[in-house]
């Protein structure tokens, strides 16, 4: 007869005995931005086994959106919010379709690599206040990870009290579970090779290696919005979600997760290029 395995006590988040690290696989790095509904399996494999190589006994993973959720978000603005059409409905409905299509890919190569993932649906559980997210989520996500699973949650379309419905970017989960959850770090995997003094696109930038908060509060004002394959802001919405996150004392590395090993080395906390953002 299988051994039956004694139930987790209910626990609350503060009994974690170790900080969690958060960390965020990029759109750009898990599909192809430029053509519509295109993951990159073989990054999304090789992520997956880095992970597991890591072996961070405490993970919340979240992952963007990339050629999945931007085109159709665009298209039926669904972040502006919900304008009276049902037009527009199955534009939200299709949004996070294709938001579960490319998570279902990614928790399937979790999986294979026997990460214990559960993917945690904005849409079905985050109600936000006018494109913020204003809800608890961290007895959730510490329930999970006292059992040993590892919550997976993404940018997605989700409901709105004001404005009916919007998007979550994930980099706004990404900066909320790991404040909620006073995580020891978050790894941010992006295509370039960290934070740029400019747009790397734009031609040569100098790659910032350590970054104060006061700095990056500075590189803030310099970096443009980009919105081609991105209704959350690029990488200007990405600094401004982290801001508070570096605010609370969380530190953040930035790495490129197109790079072998990069990403591993992070989540372990060690030697890595890329940039590390502190406090101070
Ligand atoms: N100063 C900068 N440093 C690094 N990347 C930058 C900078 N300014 C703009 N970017 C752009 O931001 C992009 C990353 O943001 P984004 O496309 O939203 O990534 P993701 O798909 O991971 O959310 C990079 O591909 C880069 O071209
Ligand atoms: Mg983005």
């Amino acid at each position: 007869m299988a051994q039956r395995l004694k139930p987790a006590k209910a626990t609350k988040a503060s009994e974690l005995k170790v900080r969690p690290v958060v960390l965020k696989l990029g759109g750009s790095v898990i599909t192809y931005k430029d053509v519509p509904f295109s993951a990159n399996e073989s990054a999304i494999g090789r992520l997956a086994e880095e992970i597991a190589e890591a072996g961070v006994p405490q993970l919340v993973i979240v992952h963007g959106g990339g050629s999945f959720g931007h085109p159709l978000a665009k298209k039926y603005a669904i972040k502006e919010g919900f304008n009276g059409k049902s037009s527009q409905l199955l534009g939200f409905s299709e949004t996070h379709q294709a938001m579960g299509t490319l998570n279902n890919m990614i928790l399937k190569a979790l999986i294979h690599c026997n990460i214990p993932a559960l993917t945690i649906a904005p849409s079905s559980t985050i109600v936000s206040k006018s494109g913020r997210m204003v809800a608890r989520i961290d007895d959730h996500l510490k329930r999970l990870l006292h059992l040993g699973l590892v919550p997976l949650l993404y940018g997605d379309a989700v409901l709105d009290s004001d404005k009916g419905f919007t998007i979550l970017s994930g980099d706004q989960l990404v900066a909320s579970a790991a404040i909620q959850l006073n995580a020891e770090r978050i790894v941010i995997g992006v295509e370039g090779n960290g934070l740029f003094k400019s747009d790397p696109k734009e031609g040569r930038g100098d790659l910032i290696r350590t970054c104060t908060l006061r700095q990056l509060k500075e590189l803030q004002k310099q970096v443009r919005k980009t919105t081609v394959h991105d209704v959350t802001g690029g990488m200007q919405g990405k600094i401004a979600e982290l801001i508070p996150a570096v605010e609370k004392g969380i530190t953040v590395v930035v790495v490129n997760a197109c790079k072998p090993q990069r990403v591993c080395k992070a989540l372990r906390g060690e030697k890595v290029t890329g940039t590390i953002i502190r406090k101070e």
